[in-house]
């Protein structure tokens, strides 16, 4: 958990905006909530040295006194690099100098790494055109080799595989190092783009585990493209799907409602429930459950229909697999429901969702 420059600054950020985003992290309660690291994404690399060490450019005049910023707080810092010799936004990438950028993220205090594809396919396709196994096996190679670098260093990194899903990355994203590995192209601020990615990610749920988990990228509540509603069906089902919980807002501008979203400490304590399964989908509807510990369970009903009146949906306890009654408690209006006997039935509204934790 915690915040990342990329949706709401992209290529503008500063260091003048990451210290601000640490600060607000404290000052709203978000650290104390789970949200702990402060990655800064694409556009901070600068040029390189005679040495061939990365620099920051000039948004970023000194990353190590950034990073120890950040930690004064109590959080952690998170940087970006490529595979490829340049990154998405065209800047400097870690082609050829992977042990030396691994040691120069160390040396700064970097506790995260999202490692973006983008420039490495230039490289795969001048290798090993129309070739797409040996493009894949140079994709492969290139994220275990910054893993090994970042190994090498001692220091405790964790890695971020970036390459949007392809190659079924959730299949070999583990081998290759990775703490956690996006399944899908980039996400955007409209209902059509977070829905479409989150509901797709019914069937990875084996995939995913303490250590190791599927990233359906980044949140875009607060950011202003969707009603409160939508932004609710986006911190549920990223809960569902034990996802990171990385807010991508400005988060030194945040209206309550956006406060009581991502600081639904309920819904937080079901993404980060330490059993560490991702939920999956039940029957064809929009219905979501995902197990949490002590045999309890999570379970989502959305509304993903856009013109028509909400219409109820129940869901019966025995395909939940409860045997007898069970306690229910709705984790958005934040009240008990009291003992369900045999099913539960809600109406989510247009968009949103309701959500419930059940358990004997
Ligand atoms: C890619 C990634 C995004 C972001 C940009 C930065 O598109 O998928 O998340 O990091 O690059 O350039």
């Amino acid at each position: 958990m915690g915040w990342n420059s990329w949706n709401h600054f992209a290529e503008k950020v500063t260091d003048a905006d990451v210290r601000a985003a640490a600060d607000a992290l404290v000052a709203t309660g978000m650290r104390d909530a789970g949200y702990v690291y402060v990655n800064v994404d694409d556009t901070w690399e600068g040029e390189r040295d005679a040495q061939g060490n990365i620099h920051s450019n000039n948004k970023f005049p000194d990353m190590k006194a950034l990073a120890d910023y950040v930690h004064s707080k109590g959080l952690k810092f998170g940087i970006y690099s490529s595979p490829g010799p340049k990154t998405c936004a065209g800047y400097e990438g870690s082609y050829g100098h992977e042990q030396q950028d691994a040691d120069t993220y160390a040396a700064w205090g970097v506790d995260f790494l999202k490692y973006d594809l983008c420039g490495l396919r230039d490289v795969m396709d001048r290798d090993a055109k129309h070739d797409w196994k040996k493009a894949s096996a140079i994709m492969r190679d290139a994220y275990v080799k910054m893993h090994e670098a970042l190994v090498k260093t001692a220091r405790p990194i964790v890695y971020s595989i970036c390459q949007y899903g392809s190659d079924s990355v959730w299949e070999w994203g583990t081998a290759a190092g990775g703490n956690l590995w996006r399944t899908t192209d980039d996400i955007s601020d409209s209902f059509r783009s977070m829905a479409l990615i989150g509901f797709a990610q019914a069937g990875l749920e084996k995939y995913a585990g303490p250590g190791h988990w599927n990233d359906p990228d980044m949140l875009e509540i607060g950011n202003g493209g969707m009603s409160a509603d939508e932004y609710r069906t986006q911190m549920s089902l990223w809960a569902i799907l034990a996802a990171p919980l990385l807010a991508g807002n400005d988060l030194s501008r945040m209206d309550e409602t956006t406060k009581s979203i991502l600081m639904n400490k309920e819904i937080i304590a079901v993404d980060q429930d330490g059993l560490g399964e991702q939920g999956f989908r039940l029957g064809p509807l929009q219905t979501w459950v995902r197990p949490l510990s002590g045999g309890a369970k999570a379970l989502a009903i959305f509304n993903f229909v856009t013109d028509d009146e909400p219409q109820p949906v129940t869901v019966r306890l025995k395909d939940l697999g409860f045997t007898g009654p069970v306690h229910a408690r709705d984790l958005w209006s934040h009240t008990d429901l009291g003992m369900l006997e045999d099913s539960f039935t809600a109406t989510p509204p247009k968009g949103g969702v309701v959500m419930v934790r059940l358990w004997q």
